[in-house]
């Protein structure tokens, strides 16, 4: 069985665009997948307090953790193993200002640490992530490339395209809903354009 982690990005719920898309992905999966959503807005994430920040520095140098410490870590361990677990990541991210979403940069510098996500050998660094991915970009505008030239305000491709190699994310499939507040159906266009990408997508996991 598929284990398919969906992770939305976008607090807009049923009005989202990609929370839209995704779940037209979600209606093609296969029967035999499974499929599980973990929403950033909802999900309670921890802040990087003192104790986490520390927790993090003594995880990477082998040290114990105090009470404190140890139990803030718990929340970081959880999310690690629901990454770690999943075969396909589903990824719902709006554009915001030119980039993410902060609760998805959030969600990265929680689970993002070496000996844990990834490793460094002298080849660099190596992913302990498994899946492959499926990145839904929302955005009002459009950002794809222009005569070749990657658009020079997407700070989210590239950024994420670095990050899922870091963590072992591959090969990533990019959906691009793009243009959703440039009128009144603008958005409804824009995922329905979507739709055969998604729907072929889902139906090769
Ligand atoms: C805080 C914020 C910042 C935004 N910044 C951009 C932006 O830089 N470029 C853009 O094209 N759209 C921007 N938008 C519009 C959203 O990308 C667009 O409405 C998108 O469809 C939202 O996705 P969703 O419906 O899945 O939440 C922004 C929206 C918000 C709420």
């Amino acid at each position: 069985m598929t284990n398919v982690l969906f992770i939305s990005a976008s607090p807009r719920g049923e009005a989202s665009a990609a929370l839209q898309a995704a779940e037209i992905f979600r209606a093609a999966l296969p029967a035999s997948a499974s499929f599980s959503e973990l929403d950033l807005f909802a999900a309670n994430l921890p802040d990087y307090t003192p104790e986490l920040a520390s927790a993090k520095q003594k995880t990477m140098m082998g040290a114990d953790l105090n009470n404190a410490e140890a139990s803030e870590w718990s929340a970081v361990e959880q999310l690690v193993a629901q990454f770690l677990a999943a075969d396909h990541l589903l990824m719902a991210i709006p554009m915001w200002n030119f980039s993410l979403p902060y609760k998805f940069k959030q969600y990265i510098d929680l689970i993002t640490h070496p000996g844990m996500t990834f490793t460094m050998d002298k080849d660099g660094p190596r992913g302990i992530g498994s899946a492959t991915g499926t990145v839904i970009y929302s955005r009002g505008g459009n950002y794809s490339p222009k005569d070749g030239v990657p658009d020079p305000f997407d700070f989210q491709s590239p950024y994420m395209n670095a990050w899922c190699a870091l963590v072992g994310i591959q090969p990533v499939s990019e959906v691009l809903v793009q243009g959703t507040m440039a009128g009144p159906d603008a958005q409804t266009n824009a995922v329905s354009g979507a739709r055969e990408q998604l729907e072929a997508l889902a139906g090769n996991i």
